[in-house]
């Protein structure tokens, strides 16, 4: 059984990846958010997160977008001369700007690129590959044209959120379709999907005990210490969760004092940081730390938590 936290573009960035391992010191596996091709190249600051000395020595595993064979093999060789031992394949993005031009959940019907991640990952055995997937744009069973191509190949794991990019993220998660990809995968797979609580995990793993893996977004940025709890058997209380995460806030402050210009850029780099914690610190502290408009009321507003 392994944890993962997924990816989530403009907060699990190299900063927040490092300083969340450094808080939580829990065996959770790291991934960037996607990776794209600019003009046929690699932009500067996805390079820089990849390789990142905050990576550490456990490292990150990259995660890529492509619409085609053509981007999908131009980002794998650009990776691969970057450094890449591992690849995380992104098949489920659901933003309109990505699946309108063919990207993320958008690949998932497409048997042109279902056939070519089949041969990229077979042709390149010294590469880690992994895939991130929806069960398809609209319909929730679209996965069924790509699962043989995946099962011809060997993946270290197929993580699976089962909702359609139609629905966002939000509505019914297809939990029937989620053990039919789960009985018939030739690769492990991971469950991901509205998991908050430690309970969350626990009911996930009664209802798939063939499950390899959680991945979870939205419920470790707002509550940090999730997979921590879950693997030290226990819920913590409230003020052991709320003084850690208040450590791990101010770690990527502090971080973000040093690198970052001026206090506007600061206060709109570490409030977003906050987003999804409603429902860990309370709604008045949440509502201040959106409204703040200074370090000085960010701090009262943090303050307000405990
Ligand atoms: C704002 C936002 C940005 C995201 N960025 C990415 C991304 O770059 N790559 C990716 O595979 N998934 C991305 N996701 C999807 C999450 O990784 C995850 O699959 C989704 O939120 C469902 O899991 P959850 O219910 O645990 O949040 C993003 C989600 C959100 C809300």
């Amino acid at each position: 059984m392994n944890f993962h936290f997924a990816p989530v573009q403009g907060h699990t960035d190299a900063p927040y990846r490092h300083f969340h391992a450094m808080t939580y010191g829990c065996d959770t596996s790291y991934y960037t958010p996607f990776i794209r091709l600019e003009r046929g190249e690699l932009r500067q600051r996805d390079i820089k997160d990849f390789t990142s000395p905050l990576n550490g020595e456990s490292g990150v595993v990259p995660q890529i977008i492509f619409r085609d064979p053509e981007e999908l093999t131009s980002l794998v060789r650009l990776m691969k001369e970057n450094g890449a031992s591992a690849i995380n394949l992104n098949m489920g993005c659901p933003f309109p700007l990505q699946t309108g031009h063919g990207r993320g959940a958008a690949t998932v019907a497409n048997p042109i690129v279902a056939e070519c991640v089949e041969r990229v990952v077979n042709e390149n055995p010294d590469i880690d590959f992994s895939v991130k997937m929806r069960l398809g744009f609209s319909d929730p069973d679209e996965w069924r044209n790509l699962l043989p191509h995946l099962n011809n190949c060997r993946l270290s794991h197929v993580a699976v959120h089962p909702r359609v990019a139609r629905q966002q993220y939000g509505g019914d998660l297809y939990y029937d379709r989620f053990a039919t990809i789960l009985s018939e995968s030739a690769n492990p797979v991971i469950f991901n999907g509205e998991i908050h609580t430690p309970d969350d995990i626990r009911n996930i793993l009664d209802k798939f005990p063939g499950v390899a893996g959680i991945m979870i977004a939205r419920g470790l940025l707002g509550r940090p210490s999730l997979v921590a709890e879950y693997l030290s058997g226990e819920e913590w209380p409230r003020e052991k969760r709320i003084g850690l995460m208040e450590q791990f806030h101010r770690r990527l402050l502090d971080y973000y004092t040093d690198t970052l210009c001026g206090e506007n850029q600061l206060i709109s780099k570490i409030k977003p940081f906050w987003e999804y914690a409603e429902a860990e610190i309370g709604r008045k502290p949440w509502k201040c730390i959106k409204k703040a408009t200074n370090i000085a009321k960010y701090h009262s507003a943090v303050a307000m938590i405990s």
